[in-house]
């Protein structure tokens, strides 16, 4: 029998890309593959958490024992998470790669290519920030956890991020290290909190996230009850 340490903890976790409309049949979105939210929502159910995965299109199954909701563009997800986090949640583990902008006109009919005109102008408009939002509440605010990838400054950035965002922890990837991060299956990550960091070599992202997790448990047993 496995031990549950996680029993009643109430988790919820973002997961893949976003899908952003420019009219019917075509989009704007990223290479994110959900892995890491997946193994992460894996990890803390097996360990006997409720666990929500807000997942955008992403070919992967979900795990036993997960509730998931399938969402498609950044404002359907903050939709789905703002009512799940209100419902009362402890962790909030953000890994989607949520697209930055959308496209401010949605086509209702596919887009045709006109001989003879200009090229098109997509004009784009920012996509809330679903995390700061969550990390913003100022009541039943859960322990909040943000992602970070980055091709070079890591630390600095990272930090950069915690503070804005006002997240309680960041796990900050390199994806500029091949082989590592985006869309693989091994992962090298550094966590920053506000007075500590911890570095984890590269490791599949499944046995990373039952690291990951116990690492959050710590910070969860920090904190004073709300
Ligand atoms: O600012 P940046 O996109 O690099 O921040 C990454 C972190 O913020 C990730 O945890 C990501 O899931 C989250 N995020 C979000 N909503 C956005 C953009 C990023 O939840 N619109």
């Amino acid at each position: 029998l496995q031990e549950q340490p996680l029993a009643g903890l109430r988790v919820v976790i973002t997961a893949g890309p976003t899908r952003e409309a420019l009219d019917p049949v075509r989009y704007i979105s990223n290479h994110s593959s959900g892995r890491m939210g997946f193994a992460l929502a894996e990890a803390a159910a097996q360990q006997g958490a409720d666990v929500t995965l807000v997942a955008g299109p992403v070919e992967q199954s979900t795990p036993m024992g997960v509730t998931r909701l399938d969402v498609t563009s950044a404002q359907e997800m903050k939709t789905a998470v703002d009512q799940t986090v209100a419902a009362g949640t402890d962790w909030f583990i953000a890994t989607a790669a949520v697209a930055d902008y959308r496209p401010v006109a949605v086509a209702d009919q596919k887009m045709k290519k006109e001989a003879g005109t200009d090229s098109p102008v997509i004009e784009l408009a920012e996509n809330p920030d679903i995390l700061a939002g969550v990390a913003a509440l100022t009541e039943q605010r859960p322990l909040t956890i943000g992602f970070a990838a980055e091709t070079r400054n890591v630390a600095e950035y990272a930090r950069d991020k915690l503070t804005r965002k006002g997240l309680d922890l960041i796990v900050a990837n390199d994806v500029a290290t091949p082989g590592l991060g985006f869309n693989s299956d091994s992962n090298a990550v550094e966590v920053f909190w506000a007075d500590g960091s911890e570095r984890f070599e590269a490791r599949p992202k499944r046995e990373l996230a039952r690291d990951l997790i116990r690492l959050f448990q710590s910070h969860q047993s920090n904190r004073l009850p709300q």
